[in-house]
């Protein structure tokens, strides 16, 4: 019997070593992502997809949710635009051109100005002016197809139905977007893979939800520029909002592209 036992119980450990050994200690072997160019075939694309890629370019390259996110209260939340976009029309301070939602939404998106939800404009400027960038050009650049995309998620999610229709043929999107993932060779370009200039005056870009960094050289030093970039709670800039920079610059970054913003940044005065 005693026998017997000692077999269960070294059986029983022998199982549990290796469920943790296969658990733990074997590195979980991902599936390579999918080649760019599968995800960008416009030939086979389904609404389904297209839905999808609406919602990667929301959370991801449209830096839609710096801004569109329940932390900061910096903007509208979004769940709800692709209903409420047609009573957006009706509103008396509506002055744009947009006839119908999905118009009213690729028109917030392209033309920010045209209408700025009450209590969301550029301070001091009596809600006539938006803090929005322009998501079509500059430090963000959605290509027409991406707007509609995006657009088609938000109706989606909203639970109306999709009127967007789907790209008739592929641009040379696949290029840019394997481009994109690539290290930047420039400070600029760094300023604008990381959308630094949604909210920041910078390289060019004009956005006004953090300080001017046009000068930021004069005033502060590379250590605390880069402990800016990679922890930006730490340093809190009195005035501004805090915690809407986003926290995972450390994370996303390459070291090379860390030192050419700092320097940049440092030499600006
Ligand atoms: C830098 C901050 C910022 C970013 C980035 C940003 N937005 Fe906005 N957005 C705002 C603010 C602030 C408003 C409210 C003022 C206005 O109406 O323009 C707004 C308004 C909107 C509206 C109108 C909402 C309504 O209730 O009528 C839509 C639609 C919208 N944004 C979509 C987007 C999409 C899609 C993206 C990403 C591709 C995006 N925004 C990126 C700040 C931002
Ligand atoms: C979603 C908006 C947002 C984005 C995107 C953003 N920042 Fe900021 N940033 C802020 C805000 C708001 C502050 C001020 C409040 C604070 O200190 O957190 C700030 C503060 C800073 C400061 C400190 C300025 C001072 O006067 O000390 C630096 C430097 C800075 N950001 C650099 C960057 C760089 C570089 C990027 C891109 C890699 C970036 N930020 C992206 C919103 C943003």
């Amino acid at each position: 019997m005693k026998t017997f036992l000692k077999v269960v119980i070294f059986s029983l450990a022998v199982i549990i070593f290796y469920a943790f050994y296969a658990n733990k200690m074997i590195p979980q072997v991902k599936p390579a992502p999918p080649p760019v160019e599968a995800k960008l075939d416009m030939g086979s694309l389904t609404m389904e997809q297209f839905i999808q890629m609406g919602e990667t370019i929301f959370h991801g390259k449209g830096t839609c949710e710096l801004c569109h996110n329940p932390v900061g209260g910096r903007a509208p939340l979004l769940d709800q635009v692709g209903k409420r976009a047609e009573e957006r029309l009706k509103d008396p301070r509506y002055k744009g051109k947009a006839k119908t939602g999905e118009e009213y939404i690729r028109e917030s998106m392209v033309e920010p100005s045209a209408f700025v939800v009450a209590g969301f404009g550029v301070t001091g400027t009596n809600d006539t002016q938006s803090p929005m960038p322009v998501v079509t050009s500059g430090a963000i650049g959605l290509k027409d197809f991406e707007v509609d995309a995006v657009i088609a998620y938000l109706q989606q999610k909203a639970g109306v139905p999709v009127t967007v229709q789907l790209p008739k043929e592929a641009p040379s999107a696949a290029k840019e977007e394997a481009h994109a993932a690539a290290p930047a060779k420039t400070a600029e370009e760094v300023v604008a893979k990381y959308g630094c200039g949604a909210c920041h005056k910078v390289a060019g870009q004009q956005g006004a939800l953090g300080p001017d960094l046009t000068k930021i050289g004069a005033k502060r030093n590379k250590d605390y520029l880069r402990s800016k970039i990679l922890d930006p709670k730490a340093t809190p800039v009195p005035g501004f909002p805090s915690g809407m920079m986003p926290q995972d610059f450390g994370a996303k970054m390459t070291a090379g592209e860390l030192e050419m913003l700092v320097n940049y940044l440092a030499k600006s005065k």
